[in-house]
């Protein structure tokens, strides 16, 4: 890929991603794939992505002002494999005029899939139910035993009501709930009558579901909007779901949510940090399930991903506009990204 000095560009990809996404990079690029399933360490990060034309990252890499002055000035694109963006300061890659890409839409419903699979498995004590069996205490067919909530016919609180949102409302709506939802706007009509959705604010949400599924991006005003302070004004047959980011709960307030039976369980795709260490007490808890940030991993959709990623991250230094910017105004600027 010629770029007026004949020099392939030069990329740096933070991690294997699916092939089909992969090859294309490689075929097109003078491209550095960081080998390790871990993320490379900061220093190291650093250092690979001096004299870049474009960096592939994961959400696991911080894009910063240091980033980016590691990159140096011929930098003309950030790609990241994941439609959340909270790892990148986004202004700052606009301050200087760099797309910043990411992939929507794909994830869309693996996610709400996920999220359902969590509600249902939270509610009916899945990952419980399976510890018992294999720790042999399954001696007979028990009138009381294991018993959890209904999903079919509660209410769903939905905070948060995107791409996912909408599409957990799908799910739901199969198995005769009652949808809330919350959002900083609320949506028009002719996107929340199908879903029959209804607006509420954030306590009436919390006060009025029987589940509570997260599907916020995590900004300053969405950290910790889950706290001591909303867990207490939900039921205590509560089951909280959150496949977003885990800072926007209150991690410690959430485990003595759980530990006091504030609420009955929670299914979480996310947690603060992640990995989550071990040793942290939620894992102590039988009413709280943890999956390991899987919730767009099913090999179609990580495909998808890499396909789309790929896409702007070759756009991106080939000088094109990139086909899914988080900040399109860069390309508004007098001088900015061509
Ligand atoms: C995302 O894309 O933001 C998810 O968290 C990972 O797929």
């Amino acid at each position: 890929m010629p770029r007026g000095d004949d020099r392939p560009p030069r990329v740096f990809v933070s991690r294997r991603i699916p092939e089909v996404g992969l090859r294309t990079i490689v075929d097109a690029c003078d491209a550095t794939v960081w080998p390790d399933d871990l993320p490379p360490p900061r220093e190291s990060l650093l250092a690979a992505v001096a004299g870049c034309d474009g960096i592939l990252t994961l959400l696991t890499d911080r894009v910063d002002d240091e980033l980016l002055d590691a990159a140096g000035p011929q930098l003309r694109v950030v790609s990241n494999y994941a439609v959340g963006f909270d790892n990148i300061d986004v202004p700052a890659c606009t301050r200087r005029g760099i797309p910043v890409g990411n992939t929507p839409g794909v994830l869309t419903d693996t996610t709400a899939d996920l999220a359902f699979a969590l509600l249902m498995a939270a509610a009916r004590r899945l990952p419980e139910g399976d510890r018992y069996v294999r720790a042999g205490l399954w001696r007979t067919w028990g009138p009381m035993m294991l018993l959890g909530s209904d999903v079919h016919g509660g209410t769903l609180g939905i905070v948060g009501f995107g791409r996912i949102g909408q599409a957990l409302a799908r799910r739901a709506s199969g198995f005769g709930m009652t949808i809330l939802y919350h959002d900083v706007n609320r949506l028009p009509d002719e996107i929340t009558s199908p879903l029959r959705a209804t607006y509420v604010e954030l306590n009436e949400l919390f006060a009025r579901s029987d589940f509570v599924s997260l599907h916020v991006n995590l900004t300053p005003e969405t950290r910790h909007m889950i706290n001591a302070d909303s867990l207490r004004r939900m039921k205590p047959s509560a089951v909280l779901v959150n496949t977003s980011r885990g800072p926007v709960v209150d991690q410690p307030a959430l485990y003595e949510a759980l530990r006091d039976g504030v609420i009955a369980a929670a299914g979480l795709d996310v947690t603060d940090p992640e990995p989550i260490p071990a040793e942290d007490p939620l894992l102590s808890l039988d009413n709280c399930l943890v999956v390991p940030h899987i919730a767009s991993a099913s090999r179609a959709t990580r495909g998808k991903m890499a396909e789309m990623a790929a896409a702007n991250l070759l756009a991106g230094v080939r000088g094109e506009r990139i086909p899914t910017p988080v900040n399109p105004e860069v390309y508004d600027r007098p001088g900015g990204a061509s």
